[in-house]
């Protein structure tokens, strides 16, 4: 094996992969990252961190608009790479005519149909999986039951339409499916449900609440937006995936790094081996894990940042010299294949 992507396939897994981003980002001219992005060794699977998403595919109200996503796929996608596709349904990234709309629980459950299912048909199999609602659940529920609404983010959907509205987006992902019979897999994801608690024990009620009416789900989503030092354990993160995959769905780790405030000390850059091995390690212990999906890989062009202030060092890569200078290879990176292999 020469890269992280060969040794997920050689511990049983479909892919390692990446989220990349889109045109107009500076990490689509930085030859160095491109490179590296191509390297089949390392990247089986591609993420588009937003070309994807609401405020790009349908920018007026059912006026869909591809050119983002399909420069994504003929770039990012190369060699063959397994695409899963993010995402369907999020609070986030909105377009304004959404946000600032006026709508009753049935018109807004009309648009989330139109938009899943003109979605799903027109990338078809191109995806291997659709995260079909991301980030349904609030930080601060307790119970993790999904009669409680502290469990509940509250947001544009769950205000207007209620907790039907999940169930309303997988089905109409899940006709898509039927009609146009395809493989893709129909994913929930989320992050701070990477080991046991609420908000785990709220999506794992909803993987039964789905299942229980007869709609398709086939995976639940880890981000993994974690934290140096504070990673749960290989076993924790291992024996949430078990509970998981007990309620018959995959799961992956989708969004994964592993950050810390700038400059790293060494002890951190340490930790963050370890962090990591732990993490990816969780994944090569549980069957139903498919593949694990860094959150970029370079520091250069990390969320982390900008939304954390002071924090970084989160990915596998950094550029020392700056934009368009080679990328050079954290410890991190072994820590990965350590994981995979032990
Ligand atoms: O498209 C506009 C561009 O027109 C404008 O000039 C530029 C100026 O700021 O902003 C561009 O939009 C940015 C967008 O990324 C595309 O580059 C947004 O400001 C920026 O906020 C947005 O950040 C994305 C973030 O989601 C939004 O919350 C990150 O790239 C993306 O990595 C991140 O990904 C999320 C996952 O989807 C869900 N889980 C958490 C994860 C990290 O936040």
């Amino acid at each position: 094996p020469k890269g992280l992507n060969d040794y997920a396939k050689k511990a049983g897994k479909l892919y390692f992969g990446t989220a990349a981003d889109v045109p107009g980002t500076n990490e689509t001219t930085d030859k160095y990252y491109r490179a590296e992005l191509a390297n089949k060794h390392d990247w089986g699977q591609v993420t588009p961190a937003n070309a994807m998403k609401w405020v790009f595919t349908e920018p007026e109200q059912g006026v869909f608009n591809y050119t983002e996503a399909e420069i994504f796929l003929a770039d990012a996608a190369s060699d063959g790479k397994l695409v899963r596709c993010h995402n369907l349904n999020w609070y986030n990234q909105l377009p304004n005519w959404l946000t600032q709309g006026t709508w009753t629980n049935e018109t807004l459950t009309k648009v989330l149909e139109n938009h899943v299912t003109n979605l799903v048909e027109y990338f078809g199999d191109r995806c291997y999986a659709w995260d079909v609602v991301n980030e349904a659940f609030s930080d601060s529920g307790t119970t993790g039951s999904l009669a409680d609404n502290t469990t509940w983010r509250s947001d544009l959907w769950y205000n207007t339409i209620g907790p039907g509205y999940v169930a309303v987006a997988f089905k109409a992902a899940e006709k898509a499916v039927k009609a146009k019979k395809l493989k893709v897999k129909l994913y929930y994801n989320d992050y701070n449900i990477e080991n046991a608690g609420a908000k785990s024990s709220a999506a794992q009620a909803l993987v039964k609440s789905l299942k229980a009416q007869n709609i398709q789900i086939d995976g639940v989503g880890l981000q993994s937006h974690f934290i140096v030092g504070e990673t749960p354990s290989r076993a924790a993160q291992s024996s949430n995936m078990q509970a998981f995959a007990a309620l018959g769905v995959d799961v992956a780790i989708t969004e994964l790094d592993i950050r810390t405030t700038v400059p790293a000390t060494a002890a951190e850059q340490q930790q963050q081996v370890v962090d990591y091995a732990s993490s990816v390690g969780a994944c090569a212990d549980v069957d139903a894990c498919v593949g694990v999906t860094a959150w970029d890989f370079d520091d250069a062009y990390s969320w982390i940042p900008s939304t954390f202030p002071g924090q970084g060092y989160g990915d596998l890569f950094f550029q020392p010299g700056g934009y368009n200078t080679p990328l050079v290879r954290k410890a991190a990176y072994d820590g990965c294949i350590q994981g995979l292999t032990s």
